[in-house]
């Protein structure tokens, strides 16, 4: 793993955004694996301005999100969908067909688990996966448990992870109970992925990420298996690194 820990916030979300525009200047035709939460922000707002001054173009590229909410409405305003779409897809020149989300309100979702790991075998491999990571260690809504899920899966979400993101809700009740998640597999399956990481709230989770031991009590200890992972930390985050 290569952890980069960053003072500015600005050179944080440069070389996030400088590490995803540059895969697209050498292959425009790219496949992005996205992530939503609050850690992207910053680098999807540096990407939107560096698509306004014609620095990069996603007109040929291909996006898979990670994960979605179940029964949230896709048009809710904390759905991930709505979410892409204001923070990123409705300001860069993407073709929307080829911006894939998993469909939280699919009538059948063991089918759309399915659908959705066939698109990405068919569209794969994610040139570069971005991911955020949970303060309990997950990873897309890979939540840590017993045993974790290599395919695209129906999750139970844990209190811990619906109290987190209550921020984005009106109460807790209203942050839904289950979500559809790509899979560990799926998500190791990247070329390379870029986690990541803003906050104090995340320094233990990293730290058990890149220097506990491999366990699925830690989603995101898995990426110690793979052999292309970046990870931008801030001070906060990196503060025990
Ligand atoms: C959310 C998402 C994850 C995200 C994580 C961290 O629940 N499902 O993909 O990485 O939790 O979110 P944040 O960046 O807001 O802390």
């Amino acid at each position: 793993m290569n952890i980069l820990k960053f003072h500015s916030d600005e050179d944080f979300v440069q070389t996030g955004a400088n590490l995803i525009a540059s895969l697209l200047q050498s292959n425009p035709k790219a496949v992005l694996g996205l992530a939503t939460g609050s850690s992207p922000v910053g680098v999807y707002a540096k990407l939107v301005e560096m698509h306004q001054k014609g620095l990069v173009s996603f007109s040929k590229a291909t996006s898979f999100n990670l994960d979605e909410y179940i029964g949230l409405p896709v048009d809710h305003p904390q759905s991930y969908r709505s979410f892409m779409n204001e923070q990123l897809f409705n300001h860069i020149d993407i073709d929307s067909g080829q911006t894939h989300i998993p469909n939280g309100n699919a009538a059948d979702m063991e089918a759309e688990c399915l659908a959705y790991d066939k698109m990405l075998e068919e569209n794969g491999p994610v040139d570069l996966q971005i991911l955020g990571i949970g303060s309990n260690g997950h990873i897309g809504f890979n939540e840590p448990d017993a045993n974790l899920s290599s395919k695209t899966h129906v999750v139970d979400l844990l209190e811990d992870t619906r109290e987190a993101n209550a921020r984005f809700f009106d109460s807790l009740d209203e942050v839904p109970r289950q979500a559809i998640t790509m899979g560990i597999g799926g998500i190791l399956k990247a070329r390379q992925i870029l986690l990541l990481v803003r906050g104090a709230g995340k320094a233990e989770a990293i730290r058990n990420a890149v220097e506990g031991p491999i366990t699925t009590q830690c989603p995101a200890s898995l990426l110690q298996s793979h052999p292309n992972v970046i990870v931008l930390v801030d001070e906060g985050a990196g503060k025990w690194l």
